[in-house]
């Protein structure tokens, strides 16, 4: 197997804003053309990270490197390289779709018959060719989520940051937005960064999971790595109204353990959910 190609590099990498934290001095590493899963509950700092590895925030100390260069959001080329959706869509919904997409071309120095190929490219790589001349305020919140990220695929980038794209939207939708990430990751070639509250979704997708609460990284590996951690089986044990939880290497000695108590037991496998609740001692609101 061939060794992973360093994407991203971060080194102690800290913001605050007032007296409050929001990053304090995380470090970690993206690999070229993995789905990496940044998870993490409300307010731990997801969205504060990513402007700071895009540019939009200023650290006060630390550093970002792409592909082994210092990160400078002055210099185009690294933003060429990028690709962002917010959190919050940040359409223009006055224009139509493809007019959106047109704008951010033109800033990004497309022009002529290639602006006009990858606009087409783009409004039918994400299935919204038969919306083009639709108001962008009008499109459902699913295809508004598409259309930013197709707006964000405009100029070829080799990584993509996505935070939430699947906030807001309906279970079928949500599945919908995570095979086109996985064509994103596939069939363009991009490594991809994304966001979310939704432990299954970071569980499905992501070969690697990075796991954030109150400004720190507090874990990151394969979701199997992660589950490794704690052990592959737990037990739900209830007693007197509670939910207890005992975790196992393998499913003999979870049996073994079950087979001792007398009390209303059930086995099952680990989920990254447990993962998180034994590291952070709660739940990700949000998650159903
Ligand atoms: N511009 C700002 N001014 C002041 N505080 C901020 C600002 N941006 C973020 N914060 C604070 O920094 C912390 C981290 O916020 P951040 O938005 O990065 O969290 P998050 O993980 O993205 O949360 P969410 O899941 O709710 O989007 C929070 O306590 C937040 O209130
Ligand atoms: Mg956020």
């Amino acid at each position: 197997m061939l060794a992973p190609i360093l994407e991203i590099n971060v080194a102690d990498l800290t913001r605050s804003f007032g007296t409050k934290l929001a990053v304090a001095g995380i470090s970690f590493q993206v690999y070229r053309g993995e789905l990496f899963a940044f998870l993490g509950p409300n307010g731990a700092g997801k969205t504060t990270t990513i402007n700071l590895l895009t540019g939009l925030l200023i650290p006060d100390s630390g550093e970002v490197s792409y592909r082994g260069e210092l990160f400078d959001p002055a210099r185009l080329a690294v933003k060429q390289m990028i690709g962002v959706v917010p959190q919050h869509n940040n359409i223009d919904k006055e224009l139509t779709v493809a007019e959106n997409l047109r704008v951010h071309g033109v800033l990004f120095g497309l022009r002529g018959q290639m602006l006009h190929e990858r606009i087409n490219f783009c409004l039918d790589f994400a299935d919204l060719y038969a919306k083009r001349h639709t108001p962008a305020g009008k499109l459902s919140g699913g295809m508004k989520r598409k259309l930013v990220i197709a707006r964000a695929l405009l100029h070829q980038p080799k990584i993509l940051f996505l935070d939430e794209p699947t906030v807001g939207l309906d279970p079928h939708s949500r599945r919908c937005m995570w095979a086109f990430l996985r064509r994103i990751n596939i069939e363009q070639q991009c490594t991809v960064f994304l966001t979310t509250h939704y432990i299954e979704e970071a569980e499905s997708l992501a070969q690697r999971v990075m796991i954030m609460d109150r400004a720190k990284i507090i874990a990151s590996g394969t979701p199997n790595e992660l589950k490794q951690r704690v052990g592959h089986y737990v037990l739900d044990i209830y007693e007197d109204g509670n939910l207890e939880n005992e975790f196992f290497i393998d499913r003999t000695t979870a049996m073994q353990r079950l087979e001792q108590l007398e009390l209303s037991v059930r086995i099952r496998e680990t989920t990254l959910e447990d993962v998180f609740l034994q590291l952070t001692g709660k739940r990700i609101m949000g998650d159903a």
